[in-house]
């Protein structure tokens, strides 16, 4: 479906808008008059998205690369936007598979190092419009990010995956106060299993045994009720976040023997 987008319409960069809760949310934000702007590193999925939405900017980076990311960002910073979303993300069966050097190198790029530079990038170029005192779209300045409910956990066998989410989880809360003065608004996502392809594919073509999966619209919709609600951050399925809520709760020494012999059972 093709939207009628205005050319003052406020402007939207989904980093990791490829495919799955980053295609989601840029499409949701098309639908409600957002230009929109997409980042990605697969060719395929570049193409098709350029073949289907014709009227969203596509931007091929492999964010491991320093010299890709870099360009990126000057690239980008041509751009006047008002929200960036990242939503790139890495994540393997680090439970089930050992972790081996590569996958390492990609989780701890894209979820951290890469998340890092774009976010301090981006910060700077919103607190640029901000002072420049343009009233156009200014309650719209914000930065999103999708971390997940494995980063809320703090346990010493945590994953990579969930290291790096909380890494991201306690950096938007960094920004947000940072930004606050600058009316800029940060939301950091912690969601549970959301059913995308990229998890099918993990799990042999069929997600559906993660306990509480949700589908990608209902994902959307949470995502869209935090950043309307001004949320620092977004924690769902509600059935997890109360279980997450409760471990959290636990003295240190049972949390950790309970998840040590979870981790073993997995394994
Ligand atoms: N699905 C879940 O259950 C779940 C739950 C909690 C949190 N999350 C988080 O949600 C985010 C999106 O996950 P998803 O399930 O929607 O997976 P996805 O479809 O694989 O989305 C990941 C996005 O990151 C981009 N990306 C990956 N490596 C990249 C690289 N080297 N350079 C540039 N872009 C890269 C991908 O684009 P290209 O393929 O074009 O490179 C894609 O657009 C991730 O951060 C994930 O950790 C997911």
């Amino acid at each position: 479906m093709s939207v009628l987008i205005k050319d003052d319409a406020p402007h939207l960069i989904v980093i990791g808008g490829t495919s799955g809760i980053g295609l989601a949310l840029a499409l949701q934000h098309q639908k409600l008059g957002w230009q929109v702007t997409i980042v990605g590193s697969n060719e395929n999925k570049i193409t098709k998205l350029n073949l289907e939405h014709p009227d969203i900017r596509t931007y091929r980076c492999d964010l491991t690369d320093l010299i890709q990311r870099q360009r990126l960002m000057t690239e980008l910073s041509k751009v006047r936007f008002e929200r960036l979303i990242y939503s790139a993300g890495s994540y393997t069966n680090e439970r089930v598979h050992t972790l081996n050097q590569v996958d390492s190198e990609q989780i701890l790029a894209i979820n951290l190092q890469a998340f890092q530079d774009i976010f301090s990038w981006a910060s700077q170029q919103l607190k640029s419009q901000a002072l420049e005192g343009d009233k156009a779209h200014a309650d719209k300045l914000s930065l999103l990010c999708i971390a997940s409910i494995a980063g809320t956990l703090d346990y010493p066998y945590a994953s990579l995956y969930a290291k790096s989410k909380r890494a991201m989880i306690a950096t938007s809360s960094a920004y947000r106060i940072a930004l606050a003065p600058f009316h800029i608004q940060v939301t950091c996502i912690a969601s549970g299993y959301i059913d995308t392809q990229a998890l099918r594919d993990l799990n042999n073509g069929d997600a559906s045994h993660k306990p509480f999966i949700i589908s990608i619209d209902k994902a959307v919709s949470h995502i869209m009720q935090a950043i309307d609600n001004n949320v620092e951050l977004g924690v769902f399925p509600r059935p997890m976040r109360y279980i997450v809520h409760a471990l959290n709760h636990l003295p240190k020494p049972l949390l950790n023997r309970l998840l040590r012999a979870k981790v073993d059972k997995d394994n």
